[in-house]
């Protein structure tokens, strides 16, 4: 398995934080939003990371993260990052169209950098076979998201991008399993409405096979792409440290 980490986007909504610099370089309290992703990767036992950003910010990341020489596997040895340039923000769909060669035959996992995530994600990539799998979580304001219904077995019967009239709360986060028919169900993919080639199209083409799975996160999930998130995570990320001084 292989990891791809989309870390491009404008960053409309954190402006005039985004305005020099990327969003995933900006602070989560003690690091950079993207340093949450990466390590989170590293720990589920994937080590073959492709960071996918634009032209121009692409200098800042390989400053900051290089071949990957400071996120050390458990066992020893090193994790590899290599890096991708997205031109322009068409869409998550793009984003991982641009590591279709560097993910070749493998499975791979599809991280939005902009999500931080306490699950430990081990268990469910250590079981993943085939089709494709997505990670729901609850939310108070569906029509912010992807939004999924599921049926009783746990398999996803619909995902809608952003619904005026939401069919549950069951939110769709940004991390995504995906076999390698993936990059197959990219051709000839319309762009949607606000001119992006959407994640949920490609989602959807899963459901379509009775091939897409759903799997409830149980612990916090932040999308830290608003001023509000971004704080919220700062702060939860804060009082995880203070606790873990006070209790060892
Ligand atoms: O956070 C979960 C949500 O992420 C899902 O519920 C939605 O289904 C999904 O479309 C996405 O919605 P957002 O509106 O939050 O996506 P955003 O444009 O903020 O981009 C999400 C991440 O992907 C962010 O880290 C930037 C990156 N990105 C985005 C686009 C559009 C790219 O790297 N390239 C792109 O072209």
């Amino acid at each position: 398995m292989k990891a791809v980490i989309l870390a491009g986007g404008a960053g409309t909504r954190l402006r005039p934080l985004t305005l020099a610099t990327n969003k995933h370089l900006l602070p989560v309290y003690d690091k950079p939003v993207i340093y949450y992703a990466i390590e989170k990767i590293v720990a589920a036992g994937i080590y073959k990371i492709m960071v996918v950003t634009s032209g121009e910010h692409i200098a800042d990341f390989i400053k900051l993260l290089g071949s990957g020489q400071e996120f050390s596997r458990p066992q020893g040895g090193q994790v590899q990052i290599v890096y991708g340039i997205q031109n322009e923000p068409n869409g998550i769909a793009y984003g991982l169209y641009i590591a279709r060669d560097y993910v070749g035959t493998d499975d791979c996992l599809l991280f939005l950098g902009d999500n931080i995530f306490e699950d430990d994600l081990t268990p469910h990539i250590k079981s993943f076979r085939d089709g494709a799998r997505v990670f729901l979580k609850n939310v108070p304001d569906p029509q912010r998201f992807g939004i999924a219904t599921v049926n009783k077995k746990g398999t996803v019967t619909a995902i809608e991008e952003k619904p005026e009239k939401p069919t549950s709360d069951l939110a769709v986060t940004g991390l995504y399993l995906f076999d390698s028919t993936v990059f197959d169900k990219m051709v000839d993919q319309p762009k949607s409405a606000r001119g992006e080639y959407e994640i949920t199209y490609i989602n959807n083409k899963y459901v379509k096979e009775g091939k897409l799975e759903a799997v409830l996160l149980e612990k916090e999930w932040f999308d830290v792409g608003t001023v509000d998130s971004l704080l919220a995570a700062s702060m939860h990320m804060q009082e995880k440290e203070r606790r873990k001084a006070r209790h060892g």
